[in-house]
């Protein structure tokens, strides 16, 4: 049998239109988590309604692999701008995906205060040993997207005409930020396009089990340009993923 091509979305929003394009559906629950099973152009393809933050996503997922044996997963939805060049409606290929609430704090006693400028990135997968005391973990961990995802969402790039699309670096963390200079902070150090609250942990768990991965995440907000948020967005985002979807399907 066919191995099932994976699309999460983690808000009804951003999940729900997709699954109503599929044919033949059956939805099957886990938890919290709806797993709407169907085709697409005769090729299994599931699409999961996670919920939001990284906890639901990485369970979502581990969940989705023990059931499902993906070929391959896209995490995609909305996302709040890092770049200023980005506006509501563009959408970022997530070139590479990463932890932003991976964080080591200065080494300060006590009443020497609280200073989140010099936090560094940590890497929880460096080792096996604790992250608290490896030098070698100071560093962000990046997942890379996959290359024939990538590629397939480059050839329908032309079919997107609400806003561009371009590579980046997706951010992710259970945290929505609204400062300014913390936002410049990712961008600067990560490198960051765009932040939401699901991406690294699916990628991360996509590693573990070795399945190709990509996130694909539209601008609903960009607080650096003052692009106000549109929840049409998430409609507009699985439009595009539909095609990715129906691109990667003719290349198999
Ligand atoms: N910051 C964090 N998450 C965001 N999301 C959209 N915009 C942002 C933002 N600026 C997404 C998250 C989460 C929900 C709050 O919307 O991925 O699912």
């Amino acid at each position: 049998t066919q191995r099932p091509i994976m699309v999460q979305g983690p808000m009804p929003i951003e999940a729900e239109n997709f699954a109503k394009r599929l044919k033949n559906v059956k939805e099957e629950k886990s938890g919290d988590f709806v797993f709407y099973i169907g085709t697409l152009d005769n090729y299994p393809v599931i699409v999961a309604k996670t919920g939001k933050g990284m906890e639901n996503t990485a369970a979502a997922t581990a969940v989705a692999m023990e059931r499902y044996n993906p070929i391959a997963i896209i995490n995609q939805g909305t996302s709040g701008g890092h770049d200023p060049s980005l506006n509501v409606f563009d959408i970022v290929l997530g070139e590479r995906t990463v932890n932003l609430g991976s964080l080591k704090t200065a080494d300060k006693a006590v009443n020497e205060g609280i200073d989140p400028t010099i936090w560094k990135p940590m890497d929880l997968m460096a080792s096996e040993g604790s992250a608290g005391e490896d030098p070698n973990a100071e560093k962000p961990r990046f997942y890379e997207g996959d290359k024939d995802l990538l590629a397939a969402a480059h050839a329908v790039k032309d079919t997107y005409t609400k806003g561009k699309v371009v590579d980046g670096t997706i951010g992710s963390a259970d945290v929505w930020n609204n400062e300014v200079d913390r936002i410049k902070w990712f961008h600067t150090k990560y490198g960051t396009s765009v932040e939401e609250m699901e991406g690294a942990s699916a990628a991360q768990i996509a590693k573990a089990y070795d399945v190709p991965f990509l996130g694909i995440r539209v601008l609903s907000n960009n607080k650096v340009n003052g692009g106000k948020y549109n929840p049409n967005t998430a409609a507009a985002n699985q439009e595009y993923v539909y095609e990715v979807v129906k691109k990667y399907i003719s290349s198999m």
